[in-house]
């Protein structure tokens, strides 16, 4: 019997359509599934579910689906997975890195640029009639030419915003679990709290866990450089939004460009009217080039899963299914 992929929403590219050459796939496009019982209903007694960041893989959904050999996480992030359960259920969790780099970065510095620049109050300026010609002072932002831009995290995405930074004469100061020997590209090595003080910009990088949710809490965001600004295309609970509103109220820094939020799709009411901030809706991965190819990866690693292979790019080794494949008798 073919096995049955679950995939928890339609997918961009020829995912559906290079699962369904081996595999009988089940698509919900009845919206979005936020909560565990909606994920066990549909997902039911499939071998393999391709899941999105707003979906639970919670210790019960893995309980209550037995037949399950893989989660394939249409995201590179994976916050949405309870990891320690899979592992010891030896149900796979794979991921999809790398195709987003490019596309993330690039959204970062978008965001850089449109807070340092004040691009979106500008154009706000504009639509509502306000402009009334060129002036000496209108509008005026802070340059960043010269100056340091601060990357909490420095994996792929990080090193790919780092990358571009020279286009923009910043200097690069990074801060990770450990100081690299030959970082690449060039960036200097700081812990947190100084790398919070130096920096003109700051910008996210690092994934979302229970060690760093609110890494960057009211004490660390008054330790920013005053005026400094905050970026965050990485996971929305590494900020405390209430004490970020606070921070940019006092006019403690220069103002944030945000992506992501703590509670999506919600934003914190002391955010959505700031002037100095700039809002996006968690489109950092968002084009059409990365978005299929994000799903082509979750569904190469689902194919290599129910074929009994490793996948491409697993988020741990499942130890646990390759012993148990090891433990059953071979084909024939
Ligand atoms: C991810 O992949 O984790 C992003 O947040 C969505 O692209």
């Amino acid at each position: 019997m073919r096995p049955r992929v679950a995939i928890t929403a339609e997918l961009p590219g020829h995912a559906v359509e290079r699962l369904g050459k081996s595999c009988h796939v089940c698509v919900n496009t009845s919206g979005k599934m936020s909560d565990e019982d909606a994920m066990i209903e549909f997902i039911g007694s499939a071998e393999a579910v391709l899941t999105l960041l707003a979906n639970p893989v919670t210790d019960r959904v893995l309980a209550a689906c037995p037949g399950l050999q893989i989660v394939g996480n249409c995201a590179v992030g994976f916050d949405n997975i309870d990891l320690e359960a899979a592992r010891r259920r030896g149900v796979w969790v794979t991921n999809t890195p790398d195709v987003l780099t490019e596309a993330t970065a690039d959204l970062t510095w978008g965001l850089i640029l449109a807070v340092t620049r004040r691009l979106g109050e500008a154009e706000r300026f504009l639509r509502e009639g306000r402009y009334q010609g060129w002036a000496l002072d209108l509008l005026l932002g802070s340059g960043i030419q010269g100056r340091q831009l601060g990357l909490v995290g420095f994996g792929r995405i990080g090193r790919a915003v780092a990358r571009r930074a020279g286009g923009f004469g910043m200097s690069v100061a990074y801060c990770d679990v450990e100081e690299l020997a030959d970082p690449d590209p060039a960036a200097t090595f700081m812990p947190l709290e100084d790398l919070l003080s130096t920096s003109h910009v700051v910008s996210l990088h690092t994934p979302l866990s229970d060690e760093t949710r609110h890494l960057l809490d009211e004490r660390r965001l008054r330790l920013m450089a005053p005026g400094a600004f905050l970026v965050n295309t990485a996971r929305g609970p590494l900020v405390d939004e209430a004490a970020l509103a606070r921070v940019l109220e006092d006019g403690h820094l220069g103002g944030a460009g945000l992506d992501v939020y703590e509670d999506e799709p919600a934003v914190h009411p002391g955010l959505l009217g700031r002037e100095d901030v700039g809002l996006l809706p968690h489109i950092g991965s968002a084009t059409v080039e990365t978005r299929a190819a994000m799903a082509d990866l979750a569904a190469k690693n689902i194919l290599a899963v129910l074929a009994g292979e490793e996948p491409p790019t697993p988020v741990f080794f499942n130890a646990e299914a390759q012993r148990r494949k090891g433990a059953e008798p071979s084909q024939g």
